[in-house]
């Protein structure tokens, strides 16, 4: 019987090139289990606070429901990378504010690498975060933690200028020592751009089909966001018709007095 490991940050950068990386957000124990089989990278994103708890945007998630739900989907899991994102408030203050976050992330989770929203100003942090041996995912183009800030979610790097900074940063990302770079809500030709200058492995998500691999929000791709339907997302199924139609049936069966049936009785 082949030896299930998981797939390590090397083993992300060598697949740049040659395989592309097929990423998703989990955050639950069931659903993580599923996506393991599929996965090079899964990650615990902080569309968490949304996702499962309901929150209007990311920057209600916090340590805690990180923590929780990292260590969750890393008990479901036997082979994927597992990152989880550094939730808003939690690390930017300082490089050293940074490693203690995400030191405490990966010892109370197991989980591989942090994932760290990159505006020119986290370069220092990630240097010292990798230069302490802690493996870090980038992230450029839209940040969703600065959403408030720049008055939505709108494509990033629209004009010469904020195109070049959205480059630079990814550049110096990739020096900084980060192992992959998430490339989020770019026009296709930026994002192609980024992918041929890094020396490691980009993750597009609304950043075109010239990334070095792709990521969705998993409740995306199975329907379960009903009000959420950006052009970047594929809806591969409708999750919310299906637990609907099951519920549906169940309600009626109790109501009719046929559900539990006598293949369901202890007698
Ligand atoms: O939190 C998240 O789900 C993310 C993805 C959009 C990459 O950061």
């Amino acid at each position: 019987m082949q030896q299930v490991r998981r797939i390590n940050t090397l083993d992300i950068i060598a697949k740049k090139n040659s395989q592309k990386l097929v990423c998703l957000t989990a955050y639950t124990y069931p659903i993580a289990k599923i996506l393991d089989d599929f996965c090079d990278l899964i990650l615990v994103g902080d569309s968490l606070g949304m996702a499962i708890y309901g929150h209007k945007d990311t920057l209600a998630t916090n340590l805690e429901m990180t923590i929780a739900h990292t260590k969750t989907v890393v008990l479901a899991t036997k082979k994927s990378l597992i990152v989880a994102d550094v939730p808003f408030g939690s690390y930017e203050e300082s490089p050293a504010k940074a490693f203690k976050t995400a030191a405490k992330i990966i010892k109370e989770t197991g989980c591989d690498a942090v994932k760290i929203e990159t505006s020119p100003a986290m370069i220092s942090t990630i240097e010292f975060l990798t230069n302490r041996g802690i493996a870090v995912v980038a992230h450029v183009g839209l940040l969703s933690q600065h959403v408030r800030k720049i008055g939505g979610y709108k494509y990033q790097g629209r004009n010469q200028i904020a195109a070049e900074e959205i480059l630079q940063t990814a550049l110096l990302a990739a020096k900084a020592g980060a192992f992959a770079i998430v490339i989020e809500g770019v026009i296709e030709e930026l994002a192609a751009k980024i992918t041929k200058q890094v020396i490691v492995p980009t993750i597009g998500i609304g950043a075109g089909a010239n990334c070095d691999g792709q990521i969705l929000v998993i409740d995306d791709l199975l329907g379960l966001n009903q009000e959420f339907k950006p052009k970047f997302v594929k809806k591969y199924c409708d999750l919310v018709k299906i637990i609907s139609d099951a519920t549906d049936s169940y309600a009626k069966e109790v109501r009719f007095g046929t559900f539990p049936g006598p293949e369901n009785i202890t007698k």
